[in-house]
């Protein structure tokens, strides 16, 4: 059993050394305290001083079969001792075996085709990169003569942190500090209902922020647009459900105008929302699907862009006509991160995860729309991906300070939840709730009373 780190040491070394991530560092010169993790079991996550806490992030929406799963573990290390690494140019058992199951797991359509062509990276970021690539290259090759090049997305939106996922997000915080992004993306607005872009309100408003696609791709010409991307349940700008008839509108639009539809499934893939893939909620095939986090549940990195049939008959050609996808990735389909992912996906499968995922986040949902405070202005989600919008007395977005003891208090409950954060002018006071796959009712309890707790705290 490895000892217990030494918790003032590495706080002493991650103070000189670390930088994290969407963090102001000088907060360490306050109370703020980083929070030493050591290991995890289950839902529970223990700390380096004896502190355990029910994880209700799900690490970053990612740990879909919990901590502590001995048979992923050991898949990768005997993959380690037998082949650690050799380049996905040629073929090895792991990355094949993978490849093989995403095809079978991912849906086909008479019209779209069959989703069953993988290229492996080390990340959501970079999956969405290569769908970007895929796109533009595809579209050219299908269509000689017009240059489709653009991308439209949403606001709010999120895709990654590398330039070309950046410019597909549609965060104002994470955007503006790296201006000018890549040229050729576009966005429009969110189906965020609770509080509508376009001030209308459903289901009079027709679902008119869908058919801004349509504007949009007719404004700017068809023969110049690529791909449309979207989350199917926006996670990290705010957990926004579409109304049923988004997605099917969207696949129409797409179809109508030849754009491809991307759909990133980084946080909504792997049973998170109740289905295996949320796409499934509303029958749609897309012609791409991002994924990563669940794809191991976060036991080690792995991205992944699975493309119709379809689009990869459009890279077929003859050696040397550049007709090619142009990119390697070093270590995609990194063999033991392949088997760790085999390993993953079939305990999601053997535990029908997502089934649990329906239930107990209906259940979730129930006891959190139970809680009677002022702070809550909407709880909404699907399956195991809910979020809490946090409201002041005028009903606009509750201010930071307050936010953060609201998170603050819940934590002391013994529960981490994520919070939305740089996606929108002004406070970003969404708390995000996706908890691994496994909760039990007994957790979702446990979550509605830390939440209940801190909010009576701070009414
Ligand atoms: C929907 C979505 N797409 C892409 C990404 C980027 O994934 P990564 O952080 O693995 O690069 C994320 C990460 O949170 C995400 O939520």
């Amino acid at each position: 059993m490895p000892t217990t780190p030494d918790t003032a040491e590495l706080r002493r070394l991650d103070r000189d050394h670390c930088w994290h991530p969407l963090f102001q560092h000088s907060q360490l010169d306050g109370d703020t305290e980083l929070t030493v993790f050591d290991r995890g079991e289950g839902c529970t996550l223990y700390d380096s001083e004896g502190g355990a806490y029910l994880d209700a992030g799900g690490g970053l929406w990612n740990v879909n079969v919990g901590y502590g799963r001995q048979e992923i573990a050991q898949a990768a290390f005997e993959q380690m001792q037998r082949l650690p690494y050799y380049p996905h140019s040629q073929i090895n058992e792991p990355a094949t075996r993978l490849s093989a199951k995403l095809a079978e797991l991912l849906p086909a359509d008479a019209s779209h085709g069959d989703l069953s062509r993988v290229f492996f990276s080390n990340s959501g970021s970079e999956a969405n990169e290569t769908a970007f690539k895929i796109a533009r290259q595809c579209q050219r090759q299908r269509h000689p003569g017009q240059n489709r090049y653009k991308i439209i997305a949403r606001y709010q939106g999120y895709h990654g942190f590398t330039m070309g996922a950046l410019s597909a997000t549609g965060q104002v915080g994470r955007r503006t500090p790296y201006e000018p992004l890549v040229p050729g993306f576009l966005h429009v607005d969110p189906p965020y209902c609770y509080r509508c872009p376009l001030k209308l309100s459903y289901p009079d408003c027709g679902i008119a922020c869908v058919d801004e696609f349509d504007e949009m791709i007719r404004r700017e010409g068809p023969e110049t647009v690529a791909a449309i991307v979207v989350e199917p349940v926006i996670g990290g700008g705010g957990v926004i459900l579409p109304p049923d008839e988004y997605m099917p509108r969207l696949r129409e639009i797409c179809d109508r105008h030849e754009v491809l539809l991307i759909v990133d499934e980084v946080i909504t893939g792997w049973g998170r929302t109740g289905k295996l893939f949320a796409c499934e909620h509303w029958d749609v095939v897309a012609d791409m699907v991002v994924t990563a986090k669940g794809i191991t549940s976060g036991y080690l990195p792995m991205g992944a862009t699975i493309v119709t049939d379809k689009v990869f008959d459009a890279f077929s050609g003859s050696p040397g006509d550049g007709s090619e996808l142009a990119q390697v990735c070093t270590y995609g389909g990194h063999p033991p991160c392949c088997a760790a992912a085999l390993a993953n996906i079939d305990i999601l499968m053997r535990e029908r995860l997502w089934e649990n995922a329906a239930d107990v986040g209906a259940y979730l949902l129930h006891g959190l729309r139970g809680l009677n405070s002022p702070l809550i202005g909407e709880i909404r989600g699907i399956g195991l991906m809910l979020g809490v919008e946090l409201v002041d007395d005028t009903g606009a977005l509750l201010d930071g300070v307050r936010t953060a003891k609201v998170k603050a208090g819940v934590k002391s409950a013994g529960v981490l939840v994520g919070q939305m954060s740089h996606a929108v002018i002004g406070p970003n006071s969404v708390l995000c709730l996706s908890p691994p796959l496994i909760l039990t009712r007994a957790e979702a309890d446990q979550i509605v009373d830390a939440l209940g707790t801190a909010l009576a705290d701070q009414s």
